[in-house]
């Protein structure tokens, strides 16, 4: 296999159909030739975004036809998991002509103080890219994602915020947090592909600035045009709550969650913003965003 035709270099996307790899083909395919790397087809509409070449590989652990899709592009760009980086690694390790760089989506989760399995996995793997990579890598960890209906977060909330007006909030509702819109955390990608200065480093990724839990919802609340009133419920009898729901099968979020609720995830943006030389945007603006497209698709009341 040969490097990118036309001059373009060519850039292997892995879980192209996820939310933050389907963004980065669209953002990626007019300037370079994509290898969209999916585990089936058919789960995005790649063909109206030009010549995008969909390979198919089931797992990601299946190391040959990881090869066979890796070789001969000159960078990667891990949308998947972390976890994928010994795979990913193997593979590259067989090609013929093997990429040059490789971009891995990390987690702040790992700053957990909470023991938590999956902070410990993705630590882990980032220990592994550390010592044993065989090519260039950077190391991309965003915050919690948001910014469109399928985001799984702030667009649950921006639902239960929709239909409720009065709020369950777990203990004082003033733990930190600090969401990235999608579209800000894609540009960092680009920005990082195939750039030596950003080479065997790693970025935390927010928004523009921290909010309380309390003060997010209230963005939502204005953004949708509505008065939320807050219910402090203490945070020993929610966990108590989900414990039982949870033995039944019946509650909605795991014991873990309501701990990380009361951690404080904000993150120091200056060495990101030192770099990128951009501040990403801050939730009373990604909001307003979110709630037209959850609008646009009749998510709202
Ligand atoms: N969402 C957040 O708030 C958040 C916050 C911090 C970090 N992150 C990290 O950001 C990354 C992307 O997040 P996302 O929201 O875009 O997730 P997502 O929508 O669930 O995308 C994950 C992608 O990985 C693919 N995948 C999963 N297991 C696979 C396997 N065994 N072999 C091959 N492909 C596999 C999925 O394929 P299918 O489409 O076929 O399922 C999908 O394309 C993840 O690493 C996540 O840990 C996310």
């Amino acid at each position: 296999m040969t490097r990118g035709e036309q001059g373009m270099e060519r850039i292997a996307i892995i879980g192209a159909s996820g939310e933050v790899g389907f963004r980065l083909v669209q953002r990626l395919c007019s300037r370079y030739q994509v290898v969209a790397i999916v585990r089936r087809s058919g789960k995005r509409d790649f063909e109206g975004l030009g010549q995008i070449d969909v390979r198919v590989v089931a797992d990601i652990d299946h190391i040959p036809a990881l090869t066979a899709a890796l070789d001969g592009c000159d960078a990667v760009v891990n949308a998947g998991y972390i976890w994928f980086a010994q795979s990913i690694n193997e593979a590259m390790e067989r090609c013929a002509t093997p990429p040059r760089h490789v971009i891995f989506t990390g987690s702040t989760g790992i700053f957990t103080r909470l023991p938590s399995e999956s902070a410990e996995r993705k630590r882990l793997a980032e220990a592994y890219i550390r010592q044993h990579l065989s090519c260039r890598w950077t190391i991309i960890r965003p915050t919690m994602i948001y910014g469109h209906k399928d985001d799984r977060n702030i667009s649950r909330l921006v639902r239960a915020v929709d239909r409720l007006r009065i709020f369950p909030l777990i203990g004082n509702g003033e733990s930190l947090i600090q969401p990235v819109f999608i579209h800000d955390l894609v540009k960092a990608y680009e920005m990082a592909l195939l750039n030596e200065r950003c080479y065997d480093r790693s970025y935390n990724v927010a928004g523009g600035r921290p909010y309380s839990n309390r003060d997010l919802i209230r963005c939502a609340a204005n953004s949708l045009g509505k008065k939320t009133f807050f219910i402090p419920v203490p945070a020993p009898l929610v966990g108590f709550a989900v414990r039982l729901l949870g033995s039944l099968r019946l509650s909605p979020i795991s014991s873990e969650q309501v701990l990380r609720f009361q951690e404080n995830k904000d993150i120091d943006l200056h060495p990101f913003i030192d770099e990128f030389k951009y501040v990403p945007r801050d939730f009373e603006h990604g909001i307003g965003e979110l709630v037209h497209d959850m609008r646009r698709h009749g998510l709202l009341r």
